[in-house]
């Protein structure tokens, strides 16, 4: 399961790539909103960061194919040809992602709330569909379940699109996901700094250090 973050923060994504196994970076309107910065410079900055072969996930704005496809033209212009392009599965966003995955373009579906959206968005080319977990919790569905129908109808029909699980608000969410072996999970730095988090963790490896330095005096290591 790749392990992608899902925000715009430079140091919180530099902080995260010092310590945890991530591989990419996403983000929508909304995270890019946050930064109150122009989105081009966070993004020339993230993609400068993680490098020009990592993903990076940028969404399009405009609400038209014909619009969405020109905008994927210019982020892929502007950050690197490996960017994939976020596309919400609306009919527009369908109509948009045929045009994109027939000149090659890495398509990432996304406002998933329905394994149907998924299908179709797959059908059209989409090379990941990003399933709303926790939103769709919040409707009175249940957002993990429909994250495994989305993984099984896909290998079910063998098509090659990878489920990128996103809206994720636990750790209990992320891991029943990884035990399913979807492809990625999109996940934000509190959520991710929350998956490792353990207060038994914690008392024990400082019933550790207590015990060694008992031993050999303090601050003293196996160096
Ligand atoms: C990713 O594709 C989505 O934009 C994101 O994960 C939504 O997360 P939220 O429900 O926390 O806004």
């Amino acid at each position: 399961v790749k392990f992608i973050i899902d925000d715009a923060n430079i140091k919180a994504i530099k902080h995260l790539y010092e310590y945890f196994p991530v591989d990419g970076v996403t983000t929508n309107p909304s995270i890019l909103a946050k930064s109150k910065r122009q989105p081009y410079e966070v993004l020339k900055e993230i993609r400068d960061f993680i490098g020009e072969k990592a993903d990076l996930h940028v969404q399009v704005v405009s609400k038209r194919a014909e619009d969405m496809v020109e905008e994927a033209g210019t982020i892929l212009e502007r950050l690197g040809q490996n960017t994939f392009i976020k596309v919400p599965t609306t009919a527009e966003g369908l109509k948009a992602m045929k045009q994109l995955s027939k000149q090659g373009v890495g398509i990432t579906a996304t406002a998933i709330y329905t394994p149907m959206q998924a299908f179709l968005a797959a059908k059209a080319g989409a090379s990941y569909a990003a399933p709303y977990v926790n939103r769709i919790d919040n409707l009175g569905a249940d957002g993990v379940s429909s994250v495994k129908r989305i993984h099984d109808i896909f290998q079910k029909n063998g098509l090659k699109t990878e489920v990128l699980a996103a809206s994720f608000k636990n750790s209990q969410q992320v891991l029943e996901l990884c035990a399913y072996g979807i492809g990625a999970a999109t996940i934000a730095p509190d959520v991710i700094e929350g998956l490792i988090k353990n207060d038994s963790v914690k008392a024990a490896v400082d019933a550790f250090t207590k015990d060694f330095e008992g031993l050999c005096g303090e601050g003293r290591t196996m160096k």
